[in-house]
């Protein structure tokens, strides 16, 4: 069948089970993140899903490209609309639960979560998720946008990410259902108990007992991953005294 973004649609909509969703797939964009704020700043729809063949402007966290070629991945952004902070809190946990959970359904393949929006597998990159909230006049809910970029069928990398950044080896024409499965799986882990979410996030933590890098106060440190608690925060033993990270970026120290 041809890979024409009409098929792509109809495939994901006949395979997916949630149903009131906004779905739109495009050849070639800058960034479906960036396409699906402007398009929330126009009134779009809760629950619009906007995906990509492939991103000239892929974006990750701290400004650093996401690589997105074309026939290679999933890039998709999902749209909710006034979700309370608590909620929104949660979103990049379940979403790294859901890519994991699709994965072991799509490919058989055990995935490790790096802290907190990295999966990984054998110690490379396989996936990685921009969570932006858009604030509005709104003072307890708030919009949210859930990027998520997959690595399904990458040849090759470039060669800044070929130490870092892996690959699935699924066929092309298994994207349709993986993209339904992981919009599946992200609705429906949302609709799950958040503290057994956190379980499995921890069962699937490649940094938890750990000692890990990570930037502290502007320095950078080195510590203990003692737990992730209940928010999805890393409790870290630095020099004896326990710290709670909110946020940031943690590299596995490997001796
Ligand atoms: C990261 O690695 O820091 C996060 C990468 C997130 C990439 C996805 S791909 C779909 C969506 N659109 C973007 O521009 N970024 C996210």
């Amino acid at each position: 069948m041809r890979h024409t973004t009409e098929n792509q649609i109809r495939e994901i909509r006949e395979q997916t089970k949630e149903e009131n969703l906004t779905l739109l797939y495009y050849d070639t964009i800058d960034s479906t993140n960036t396409r699906l704020k402007e398009m929330a700043e126009e009134g779009a729809a809760d629950r619009t899903i906007v995906i990509a063949e492939t991103q000239t402007k892929g974006r990750g966290r701290f400004d650093r490209n996401f690589y997105s070629p074309a026939q290679s991945g999933i890039y998709l952004s999902i749209l909710l609309r006034n979700r309370s902070l608590l909620e929104a809190s949660h979103y990049t946990i379940q979403a790294a639960i859901a890519v994991t959970r699709m994965i072991k359904k799509m490919a058989d393949i055990e995935t490790q979560i790096k802290w907190v929006n990295d999966v990984y597998i054998q110690g490379k990159k396989l996936c990685g998720i921009l969570v932006e909230t858009l604030w509005g006049l709104k003072e307890h809910s708030c919009d949210v946008i859930i990027g998520i970029g997959v690595n399904l069928n990458v040849e090759s990398f470039p060669d800044e990410l070929k130490d870092t950044a892996a690959s699935l080896h699924l066929d092309q024409d298994q994207k349709p259902t993986c993209i339904a499965c992981l919009i599946d799986e992200f609705f429906q882990v949302m609709q799950e108990d958040f503290k057994q979410v956190m379980e499995e996030y921890r069962a699937k933590s490649c940094i938890l007992h750990k000692e890990i890098t990570f930037l502290w106060k502007g320095k950078k440190m080195k510590g203990l991953v003692q737990d992730i608690n209940e928010e999805g925060n890393l409790v870290v033993l630095i020099d004896g005294k326990t710290e709670i990270l909110q946020s940031g970026e943690v590299t596995m120290h490997i001796e």
